[in-house]
């Protein structure tokens, strides 16, 4: 993976991922005995961040540094991506300087373009497309709480949006079945689901549910995000409409299997996709799942930066 670029699960082939988690609980397993593995000793990581951020932000950070390397974090106001200077030449330059780029956008076409004229690794932080960093995370939050992924039923409840996209393609790329109840228009569109059922080579792996109820029975993981993303802030009100019936609550879990594992990338919007009583409660990993972006996000960044 030496040099590669982490666009899209789908630029991941399966062995690649199962190396992913293998250096985690390397790096986790040394961590937690309190080392820190100098690998990346030198190396210096660039963050681009159009949009805001707590765990991508401070665990990439974090994950470098532990690595023995150093971050070098800047929003719009420093390098107005595409406005104050061409995509093409931020990578040129930045080429030069740095040893990689997590980059977090609106447009998944920007990060695209960047990687395309960029020589070094470029990450996808988020985008409005994809979040592969968090679902190589809750893959391995999964692996991490159930020992295993065979006969772990995933669903996800909500918007077919970015998290939901990346959390499908790791789970075909692994060959697990992604269950995923969503409202009329903001389902997964068809050409995703084509690219998806291409993914999984004739194997029927995605399962699509109008009732959340329906796709709930028997879960052993239960998935949510916001009903807003960043960006659709001016559809907040309509989408709280819309997504009313999609709330992941003490009803919904009384559907899943009883050793159900509610996870959540964060921000919660508490009382709107998730209860308090939920993601306070019992069945919660998703600070165990927060947890583990510093630890998947060192594979990457080791995988990845090291030659
Ligand atoms: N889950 C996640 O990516 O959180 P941030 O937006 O805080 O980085
Ligand atoms: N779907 C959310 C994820 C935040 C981590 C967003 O794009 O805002």
């Amino acid at each position: 993976m030496k040099n590669k670029d982490l666009i899209s699960i789908a630029d991941l082939s399966r062995p690649e991922i199962e190396e992913i988690f293998q250096v985690t609980k390397e790096l986790k397993d040394l961590h937690i005995k309190g080392v820190e593995e100098k690998c990346l000793s030198g190396k210096i990581l660039g963050l681009i961040f159009e949009k805001s951020s707590m765990r991508t932000r401070v665990s990439l950070e974090v994950a470098i540094v532990q690595l023995g390397g150093y971050a070098i974090y800047q929003t719009q106001t420093e390098i107005n991506l595409g406005k104050r200077e061409a995509i093409k030449d931020v990578a040129k330059v930045l080429s030069r300087y740095l040893n990689g780029i997590a980059i977090r956008t609106f447009g998944h076409d920007t990060v695209q373009e960047l990687a395309k004229y960029a020589t070094i690794p470029i990450i996808n932080a988020l985008t409005d497309l994809y979040h592969p960093c968090q679902a190589l995370t809750d893959v391995y939050t999964i692996l991490e709480k159930f020992k295993t992924l065979e006969n772990i039923k995933i669903v996800f409840i909500g918007d077919g949006n970015n998290v939901a996209k990346s959390l499908a393609q790791t789970c075909i790329k692994l060959d697990i079945d992604f269950h995923i109840a969503s409202p009329k228009g903001y389902e997964f569109d068809a050409d995703f689901i084509s690219e998806l059922k291409h993914m999984a080579n004739g194997k029927n792996l995605i399962h699509l549910y109008r009732n959340p109820e329906e796709a709930a029975e028997n879960a052993n993981v239960i998935y949510t995000d916001t009903w807003t993303s960043m960006g659709q802030e001016a559809e907040a009100e309509i989408r709280r409409q819309v997504f009313k019936n999609y709330q992941v609550n003490a009803a919904l879990l009384k559907k899943c299997a009883d050793n159900v594992k509610v996870m959540h990338c964060l921000p919660a919007h508490r009382g709107e996709e998730i209860t308090d009583e939920v993601i306070d409660g019992k069945c919660s990993v998703v600070y165990d799942q927060a947890e583990n972006r510093l630890h998947v996000e060192k594979a990457i960044l080791k995988l990845l930066l090291v030659r």
